[in-house]
């Protein structure tokens, strides 16, 4: 690394704070498009931490349970890794003051959700987690005399010199620019739930650091795996959706019709606690059939377990005590990604990626409920320690060249794209549809086609369903 040089991190979410805070003594200068850092999806995350913490769990058994999520694509020596580490981030998190959910005698309250065997989900703040999580490490990070903050900006190119990654450009609100030299560049920017039309992601979760790190040359991998979440809040015209928690299932919540007939009865033995997958493409099929809706009624002590989802409902007119919640499937996490190794190297030298813009496979084709925290945290902490301790190069002499970000769709067509994107990439897909969506794509130029592009490609030759990628034509043969 340059000792003049800062490690520039894009992203403030668990993934780029825990980075960031693990590279200490290291320089870093943390950028993120909002002032105050909020604004990802970390902090909507509702679900918690996986960790095998009870005495009669163990890690080799979460292992297992997220191999059976993710369709045995995973890679296994990532999941046996990350698993085995998971009390070890539990405890680091506590130790930055996560205050988590605890018994009366004070034992971290464990949870049991969708795919897991045993209860082994910490939660903080009943369904806050991603947000409890957030303000501590924030708050640490702003106290972090190592860390500098550089909010309200938006990195549009990376500086190449050397054969590597040496800096990037941003751009503030009022269109002023600014070069920042790197002793590397870390992508912390989140995932791509922002380019489908209903999402449970916010709008910042666009893509734009995958973008980045594919004109730069990372490689690409799983892209086609992006999992749908049953159930978001379905408000009409709005694209950002508040998620409306699995927990509320395995509380006794129930999918209902429009006639108020149960939708999971014969679908799957679990019912209601069907694996995600199974239970989107149901959901996304009995929308198009009238409407799908949550009725939460039987649910008690909202306040204490489910604040988020309340505040959420009453916001929008609806009592969840009282009435049932009208949901819809939304795009929610991206398991593939930047490629890259456990060490968080993407194969272009100078950049790293971690977090849900990145992919080391640990999801394989469908990620296990609550292990996204946890693997945003366990390889940020994991790449931060090793940037803290890599040699510093020397500066380059070669001629530099940027590598362009391009230009955004006009919201019009990114509009479109969007609705593109969830009619041929959403929870059910087909060879026609996608070959039709990829021709349409061609006539619009912008990043996001670009990156939407990609993602249809991988889809089209992913021709057998796995995980979370269905191919109804392949299911028909
Ligand atoms: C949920 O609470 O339903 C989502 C949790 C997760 O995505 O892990």
């Amino acid at each position: 690394m340059r000792a003049d040089a800062p490690v520039l991190i894009v992203g403030a979410g668990v993934a780029g704070l825990a980075t960031a805070l693990a590279a200490a003594p290291r320089p870093v200068r943390l950028l993120c498009r909002t002032h105050d850092g909020v604004g990802s999806a970390s902090a909507l995350a509702q679900g918690g931490i996986a960790a095998a913490i009870d005495p009669a769990d163990h890690p080799a058994a979460h292992a297992r349970d997220t191999l059976v999520a993710g369709a045995h694509h995973n890679d296994a020596t990532a999941v046996r890794w990350l698993t085995d580490e998971a009390p070890r981030t539990v405890a680091w998190l506590v130790a930055q003051g996560v205050a988590f959910d605890r018994e009366e005698d004070g034992a971290l309250r464990l949870g049991r959700e969708g795919g897991h065997g045993v209860p082994r989900i910490v939660h903080a703040g009943g369904d806050a987690t991603g947000a409890a999580m957030v303000q501590a490490l924030r708050a640490q990070a702003q106290r972090a005399s190592h860390i500098q903050w550089r909010g309200g900006v938006d990195v549009e190119a990376l500086l190449w010199r050397d054969g590597r990654v040496v800096g990037l450009r941003t751009r503030d609100e009022r269109g002023r620019e600014e070069i920042h030299d790197a002793a590397r560049v870390v992508l912390a920017t989140g995932g791509i739930g922002s380019l489908f039309a209903r999402t449970s992601n916010p709008p910042g979760a666009d893509g734009a650091g995958l973008a980045l790190g594919l004109a730069a040359g990372a490689a690409a991998r799983d892209l086609e795996f992006v999992q749908f979440h049953p159930t978001a809040l379905d408000l009409p015209h709005r694209q950002s959706l508040p998620l409306v928690t699995e927990a509320l299932r395995g509380a006794g919540a129930r999918l209902r019709d429009a006639r108020g007939h149960p939708v999971m009865d014969g679908v799957h033995p679990l019912g209601d606690l069907a694996p995600r997958d199974v239970v989107a493409r149901r959901v996304w099929q009995a929308c198009q059939e009238g409407g799908v809706w949550l009725d939460a009624t039987t649910v008690t002590d909202w306040p204490y377990r489910f604040p988020t989802v309340l505040a959420a409902c009453l916001e929008h007119g609806i009592d969840p005590r009282k009435a049932p919640i009208p949901v819809t499937p939304a795009a929610h996490f991206h398991m593939g990604g930047l490629s890259i190794d456990l060490d968080g190297d993407t194969a272009v030298p100078g950049l790293h990626a971690v977090g849900e813009v990145a992919c080391n496979g640990v999801h394989g084709a469908n990620r296990l409920a609550s292990n996204s925290l946890l693997e945003g945290v366990a390889c940020g902490r994991q790449l931060g320690a090793r940037l803290a301790t890599l040699p510093w190069a020397a500066r380059g002499q070669g001629a530099m060249r940027w590598i362009e970000r391009g230009p955004s769709l006009d919201s019009g067509t990114l509009a479109m794209l969007r609705q593109l994107m969830w009619s041929a990439a959403g929870p059910q897909r087909d060879a026609a549809t996608l070959r039709e969506a990829l021709r349409q794509c061609g006539l619009w130029h912008g990043w996001q086609t670009r990156l939407a592009e990609a993602l249809l490609l991988a889809a089209l030759r992913r021709t057998e369903s796995l995980g979370a990628h269905c191919r109804r034509d392949a299911l028909a043969a």
